[in-house]
């Protein structure tokens, strides 16, 4: 199919009033007018049909590390960058592809599901601890409820002890800023300077667990660095990051929207009710419905490559953005609407492909399942009291604000 004639003179424009609260209208313009369309101010090519974004999430021509895109700048040289700079060249985003697939071979069995499911129990008690830090009102926020939730869960994951937990959430928290492209080189420098602490406190943990391993990530991923030096200390500290900026907020908005879409579809939310295990389903649905990444993740064209009837240039950047191919009308049936039982929910592949896929999508799906059903259970008779509301932000839905009512009155 070829573009719409009058593609030149379509502007996309993210900016339009109501695009965080609905964008499907927009990504509905851009399927159908510029399919691919160069977006000047982001220097990138935009996909937006279903079989353009899998492709390019299948091409291997196209590169997932920012050391591959033409106008990468590395970070100054200065001593107090070195620890930051070896993290994420050795973390799964950015490692070199022979790395990664060796990475992946040696971390991916823990997260497979059934190493993931004794985290079950403890993602429960999280939930619960955020629950009753709800002020004791009628009408609370469920937005800020969820924040800390993903992030401890990591913390249990690598077995964080409970004094290093809230240096950990201030670590990771500045390490999350730190993927935001558009933040000056004071506020970088700031960030970069406040993660030392972190840092310490990872290698101390590292050096704890060579003495006395555990049943957690870390002792698991120490082993098999020490049975077949396959795995640094700079992957290790990578692979932490790498799991920080993977798992935290990704969960944090999908869980956000799973509420809003469950909380406006009550008769779905009655079935989550009643059967808890339906809540992967809604996160699915969510992801695909709802997608909180307005855009994608960028990725770099390593030669040149022809998408749609567009001729692409070695060094540039193309993102598929999953948000907008997964309400194409040309794959999925009735795309505008939310339904956690809907046949072709399997084609939405939310959590990638290829060698990149996501690692952590079984934590994510347990998450789901376990927090989504314990908010349920816990706020018997909530109902949505009011519309949303976001924050601007550069390539995330913020949903800031979610008000309900206990309808505990
Ligand atoms: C709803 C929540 C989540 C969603 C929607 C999500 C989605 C994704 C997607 C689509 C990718 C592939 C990106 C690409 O193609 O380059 C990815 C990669 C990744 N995810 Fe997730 N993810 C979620 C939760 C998690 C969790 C809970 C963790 C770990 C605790 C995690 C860790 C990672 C890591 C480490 C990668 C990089 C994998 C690699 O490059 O080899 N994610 N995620």
């Amino acid at each position: 199919m070829r573009a719409d004639p009058g593609a030149e003179s379509f502007v996309f424009n993210p900016f339009v009033e109501g695009f965080d609260e609905d964008p499907a209208p927009v990504y509905s313009e851009l399927r159908a007018r510029a399919p691919v369309y160069f977006w000047p101010l982001a220097e990138a090519y935009l996909v937006s049909r279903y079989q353009d974004v899998l492709a390019v999430l299948k091409d291997p021509r196209l590169s997932r590390s920012h050391r591959d895109n033409a106008r990468y700048q590395p970070l100054p040289e200065v001593p107090e960058y070195q620890e930051y700079r070896s993290a994420t060249e050795n973390g799964l985003f950015q490692v070199k592809p022979a790395d990664h697939l060796r990475l992946r071979r040696l971390v991916n069995p823990g997260f497979s599901p059934r190493a993931i499911e004794r985290l079950r129990g403890q993602i429960r008690e999280i939930t619960l601890a955020a629950l009753a830090g709800l002020p004791a009102a009628e009408l609370v926020d469920l937005a800020p409820m969820v924040d800390d939730i993903p992030l401890r869960v990591i913390g249990r994951l690598l077995a964080i002890p409970p004094a290093m937990e809230p240096g950990f959430l201030s670590f990771a928290r500045a390490r999350l800023l730190l993927i935001n492209p558009a933040l000056s080189f004071e506020e970088r420098d700031e960030l970069i300077r406040g993660l030392a602490p972190g840092y310490r406190d990872i290698r101390t943990l590292l050096a704890e667990r060579r003495q006395r391993p555990g049943d957690d990530l870390l002792s698991n991923l120490i082993h098999i660095e020490e049975e077949g030096g396959r795995l640094s200390e700079a992957e290790l500290i990578g692979m932490v990051e790498s799991i920080i900026i993977g798992g935290a907020d990704t969960t944090v908005h999908t869980l956000r929207f799973m509420l809003l879409n469950l909380l406006r579809n009550p008769e779905q939310l009655a079935r989550v009710r009643a059967d808890p295990s339906l809540a992967r389903a809604a996160m699915e649905e969510t992801l695909r419905f709802d997608h909180f990444n307005k855009f994608g993740t960028p990725s770099f064209v390593l030669e040149d490559l022809t998408i749609g009837d567009v001729h692409i240039a070695k060094g540039s950047t193309v993102i598929p953005m999953k948000g907008a191919g997964s309400r194409d009308p040309e794959v999925f049936a009735r795309p505008d609407e939310f339904d956690l039982a809907r046949a072709d929910l399997g084609e939405a592949h939310n959590f990638g492909l290829g060698p990149h896929s996501c690692l952590g999508a079984h934590l994510a799906r347990l998450e789901a399942e376990v927090v989504v059903p314990t908010i349920l259970e816990q706020l018997p008779g909530m109902t949505l009291a009011g519309p949303p509301q976001f924050t601007p932000h550069l390539f995330f839905r913020v949903m800031s604000s979610l008000p309900v009512r206990r309808g505990m009155t």
